[in-house]
């Protein structure tokens, strides 16, 4: 049977963005049923919720989500859509893969890294949040554990065997957060030894911001905590042209969601100007999830050659096509 994907289109530019990627998908035979849902602000006007139950029971029984981005209406106490899913479905890995693409204005060439941030835990587990009447003192809580710290470490090890990568870091500060960070370190350094075939290292944090710089090349699979991982993978995204060429996936036990990682862009919405470049990495993320490389690696040598040749890419890109002409141009090099 057909494989069936719950497709977001979600808000902005996301529905032009995501029927790029779904054309592309469709013309190299990729035969999915796609179960459209509603989620974001197009949601919230149509049925009165962000994310309606008919839209968690698609992805619960799909498993498989491509998606758009979402506007979480701002100062109405809405919750991020993306935040209730990751929460719902326990999306504990937030993989976040980075290359260099020839023909962007990007400051660095044959840069090939992946983030897996933990996406759960740390610094943003939304516990023991305080603050006084004064607003004097602050307090949050930061909570790792070590079946959190080890399914994402250990996703990260089983991604670096099947995509035939190097060496796996992971980054901490358990010079100074000796509980948290040191358990994760700790854990780490226990998994590493399951992986024999991989090299594995680690490296504090904040040394290893200047290593991504000055030596972007030494890395090949980094592993995080959610913190670290938030800032450490957009300084990774600023190493290949910024978020426009970034995909990311929330994986957990059941549910996968492929994502672009930039905005609504409410700015360049409906003009038919957006860039579909991270959308479609996304969906090559998502063929590669669903063991289909073939697929993956032509997409993405069509999309190389697309932004290569640079007359058809869009404006951000320096050149002068329309979303549909980019997508276009990928079709034709395929
Ligand atoms: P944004 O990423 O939507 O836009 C920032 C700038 O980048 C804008 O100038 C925009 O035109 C440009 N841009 C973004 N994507 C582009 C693309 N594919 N092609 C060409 N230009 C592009 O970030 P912003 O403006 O901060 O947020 C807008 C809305 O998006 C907000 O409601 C925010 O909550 C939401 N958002 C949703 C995310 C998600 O669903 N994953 C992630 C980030 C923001
Ligand atoms: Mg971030």
């Amino acid at each position: 049977s057909k494989t069936r994907i719950t497709v977001i289109p979600g808000d902005g530019i996301g529905p032009d963005i995501v029927a790029s990627a779904t054309r592309i998908l469709d013309h190299i035979g990729c035969d999915f049923t796609y179960d459209y849902a509603l989620a974001g602000l197009t949601a919230l006007e149509k049925t009165g919720e962000l994310i309606p139950q008919q839209t968690m029971d698609l992805i619960e029984n799909n498993k498989i989500v491509l998606k758009g981005p979402l506007t979480t209406p701002v100062g109405k106490g809405f919750t991020s859509i993306n935040v209730t899913l990751r929460k719902h479905f326990e999306l504990y890995a937030n993989v976040r893969p980075v290359q260099t693409f020839e023909g962007t204005k990007a400051h660095y060439s044959d840069i090939d890294i992946i983030t897996v941030r933990e996406n759960t835990e740390g610094m943003y587990s939304g516990q023991g949040q305080i603050i006084d009447d004064n607003r004097t003192i602050a307090e949050a809580k930061s909570v790792i554990t070590r079946k959190g710290s080890e399914r994402v470490i250990r996703y990260a090890y089983e991604l670096a065997r099947r995509e035939g990568r190097k060496k796996v870091t992971a980054l901490h500060k358990a010079n100074i957060l000796k509980t948290t960070s040191g358990l994760f370190l700790e854990v780490a350094r226990e998994i590493a030894k399951e992986y024999p075939d991989i090299e594995s290292s680690d490296m504090i944090v904040d040394a290893a911001c200047m290593n991504l710089v000055m030596y972007p090349e030494r890395f090949d699979v980094i592993v995080t905590t959610n913190l670290f991982g938030d800032i450490t993978s957009d300084l990774c995204a600023g190493l290949v042209g910024g978020l426009g060429m970034a995909p990311g996936a929330n994986i957990g036990e059941k549910v996968a969601v492929f994502e672009a990682v930039h905005g609504s862009a409410p700015d360049i919405a409906g003009k038919n100007i957006a860039n579909p470049t991270s959308i479609v990495l996304a969906s090559i993320q998502m063929l590669r999830h669903l063991a289909m490389h073939t697929q993956a690696e032509q997409i993405l040598s069509a999309l190389q050659k697309t932004i290569k040749q640079g007359d058809r890419v869009t404006q951000d890109l320096g050149g002068t096509g329309s979303t549909n002409e980019f997508t276009q141009a990928i079709i034709d090099h395929l």
